[in-house]
């Protein structure tokens, strides 16, 4: 049985086709990129998956359950973490009251257990020495490693992450992608929107390519991103350097 299926994903706001007849499957430990241009509707295919909006068609399976009629609450508890691609912690908390609370909610931990995964989550990150800031105070990278910790802090099996290394040096996008590989060798899988191409070539074994809500290309990396159509639709026509953006 497939960890995430997603059969015939159809949405769209107003006139704007955000998916269309979105269709692919991925197991436990799977690591898969997303790329395409802006508007394609990657986040909103996350939203989907996670429970904050609602296909018009189309249905989503976790471990085999159709998902429709869970909140996104319950499917966090499910198992599936995600990251925001705007990060959005509670800016008056601290940065670890952020993770605790993520353990309190996504994994029902209570006590010592919800500390471990809280504090254990941070040290992965990171941020073990942000700790007892505000999390209002970090600058947006270690904002985007927050969103990474609050995922992980939920125990998922399978993790979303929507746009976590722009702007990183390449030292950063080493440190995580080594974290990331990291989350692999657990069985967790990977599902990583980015447009630091490099990070994903570097990470994943297969990759997507969305363009106007419909999946244009699915399969190895390079493949992918030397197809013609790929190149047309996301990469201007231009032949892509894969250690380049
Ligand atoms: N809640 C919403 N209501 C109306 N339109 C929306 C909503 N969310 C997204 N859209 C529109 O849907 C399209 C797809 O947006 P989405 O955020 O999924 O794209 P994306 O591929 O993540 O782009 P980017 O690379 O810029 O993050 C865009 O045209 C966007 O303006
Ligand atoms: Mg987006």
């Amino acid at each position: 049985m497939p960890l995430l299926q997603l059969e015939g994903i159809s949405k769209k706001f107003g006139q704007v086709v955000v998916a269309k007849e979105i269709s692919f499957q991925l197991e436990a430990g799977d690591a898969v990129g997303i790329v395409g241009p802006n508007g394609a509707g990657k986040t909103s295919l996350f939203a989907m998956i996670s429970g904050d909006i609602k296909p018009d068609a189309g249905h989503v399976f976790f471990e085999g359950h159709e998902l429709s009629h869970l909140s996104a609450a319950r499917r966090a508890r499910a198992g599936i973490g995600r990251t925001y691609q705007v990060p959005r912690p509670f800016e008056h908390m601290t940065v670890f009251e952020n993770t605790l609370l993520a353990a309190q909610q996504g994994a029902r931990a209570r006590g010592q257990k919800a500390y471990n995964l809280a504090y254990g989550s941070l040290e992965r990150t990171g941020l073990g020495d942000y700790a007892n800031d505000a999390a209002g105070s970090l600058t947006l990278l270690r904002r985007k490693r927050l969103e990474l910790a609050r995922a992980l802090a939920t125990t998922p099996r399978i993790v979303l992450l929507d746009e976590i290394a722009g702007g990183l040096t390449d030292l950063e996008v080493n440190e995580l992608t080594t974290i990331i590989r990291g989350l692999r060798g657990e069985g967790i899988a990977v599902v990583w929107i980015e447009h630091v191409v490099r990070a994903l070539t570097n990470t994943v074994d297969r990759l997507l390519c969305l363009a106007g809500g419909a999946v244009v290309a699915d399969g190895d990396p390079h493949t992918v991103l030397s197809s013609d159509e790929v190149r047309a639709v996301y990469l201007g026509g231009k032949t892509l350097n894969p250690l380049e953006q």
